[in-house]
């Protein structure tokens, strides 16, 4: 709107004619429709609101990033229609204030927002120094999507904590590995000695010992070997596999588990699937760690859906069980590095079967309703695409 047509409409208020009212209304219901359109066509969210903190105007993709229809909202009071903002806080500064947040519903992402105060400057009645006032009438807020920024970032941090992680966990397996073969090496002659010694309930109770010991070290060893395989970034070796084969494999590893636990595994394996150049060891982990999971989520009893299907670029493999799922607030948290809800987790699991996934050139989603159950689906390219062209639904 042109500056200053409001204030010459004002002071002209007095003089105009019933027509030229009529004017004045078409033409400042155009400017507003004009105004909305603008607005409305910008990717931030823009809310407005007055001073007791009620939503006065709010734009079309303020209403999608909270999830809250524009009709209803206005009128309410901001934190009622978005909960868990402190606007009594935010509302309170005089300056100009940016922040960041976290949104959970209707989508995971995070948001970044100024907060301006609207002030109007009044006339006094001149009985003061400067004759001008300023009140405050509300607040802006305005909102900018920094998901994927973010999500960038967040990469960058992870890989690095990766690195340190891996260097560290070669180290320790490192110094681990010697007194291991130093132990190996002392039980072999005291075995020697022992063997050496005439039949007695004593030499029977030392070679038990020895025994004992020797399968202890052995585990240590195979855990020692298992962790470093699990952390090292060896590149994948690329074979053509069946994904049906492998998740079979995986699941008959599980046998005497699924029994254990009293747990029924549903396959639903799609035959036609195209094979798929993969590391076989490192997508059995993959497979494993996924099964895993859902074990210890469900405990004992439940059901593990497994299924596989592809389109025209990828095969999609599906992992949905009936553990109680995971709550908003974790599901956030799961690719952290040693992030874990169970007492012997180690919580490197899922930031493991990430790695590989994303080294295969696919993708990993999450998907949970807490209280339900959890679906973990995995997409892996068979076809090497370069370029993608969007679809009309697509496009933004
Ligand atoms: N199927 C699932 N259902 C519910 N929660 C899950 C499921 N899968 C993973 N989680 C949650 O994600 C967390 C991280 O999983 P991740 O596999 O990375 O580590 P972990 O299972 O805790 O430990 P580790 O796999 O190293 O033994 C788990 O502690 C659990 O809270
Ligand atoms: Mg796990």
């Amino acid at each position: 709107m042109k500056s200053g047509f409001l204030e010459k409409l004002i002071e002209r208020l007095g003089r105009i004619g019933p027509e030229e009212v009529q004017n004045y209304l078409l033409r400042l219901a155009q400017e507003k429709g004009f105004l909305e359109t603008i607005f409305n066509s910008i990717q931030e969210g823009i809310i407005v609101t007055d001073a007791k903190g009620r939503i006065t105007y709010l734009n079309d993709a303020a209403c999608e990033i909270f999830g809250i229809d524009g009709e209803k909202a206005v009128g309410r009071p901001l934190d009622e229609r978005v909960r868990g903002l402190d606007w009594k806080a935010l509302s309170q500064s005089e300056s100009v204030l940016s922040r960041d947040m976290e949104i959970f519903y209707p989508a995971n992402r995070f948001i970044n927002f100024y907060v301006v105060p609207l002030m109007i400057e009044r006339k006094t009645d001149g009985s003061q120094p400067n004759d001008h006032v300023a009140e405050r009438v509300g607040h802006a807020m305005i909102l900018r999507d920094i998901t994927e920024s973010r999500r960038s970032a967040e990469q960058t941090i992870e890989s690095e904590r990766f690195s340190a992680l891996t260097l560290l966990a070669a180290g320790v397996a490192h110094e681990i590995g010697n007194p291991l073969n130093s132990l190996h090496i002392h039980l072999q002659l005291m075995e020697r000695k022992v063997r050496k010694l005439s039949a007695t309930e004593e030499k029977r109770e030392l070679q038990e010992s020895i025994d004992i010991a020797r399968a202890e070290i052995n585990r240590l060893d195979s855990i020692v070997t298992q962790f470093l395989r699990a952390i090292r970034p060896s590149k994948p070796q690329l074979q053509p596999e069946d994904v049906n084969k492998l998740l079979e494999e995986t699941i008959r590893f599980f046998q005497a588990e699924i029994k254990d636990r009293d747990i029924v595994v549903e396959t639903e394996l799609r035959e036609d699937l195209p094979p798929l150049q993969l590391d076989r060891d490192q997508m059995k982990q993959v497979f494993y760690n996924a099964i895993k999971n859902s074990f210890e989520a469900m405990k004992r009893r439940g059901i593990l859906r497994i299924r596989s299907d592809r389109d025209d670029t990828h095969v999609k493999i599906s992992f949905t069980d009936t553990g109680g799922g995971i709550s908003a607030e974790n599901l956030s948290r799961i690719y952290e590095p040693y992030f874990t809800t169970k007492r012997g987790g180690s919580g490197l699991g899922l930031l493991i079967v990430r790695r590989i996934v994303r080294e295969h050139g696919g993708e990993i989603a999450i998907e949970s309703t807490e209280g339900k159950g959890l679906t973990l689906t995995i997409r892996l390219p068979f076809l090497d695409e370069r370029v993608r062209m969007l679809t009309e639904g697509e496009r933004m």
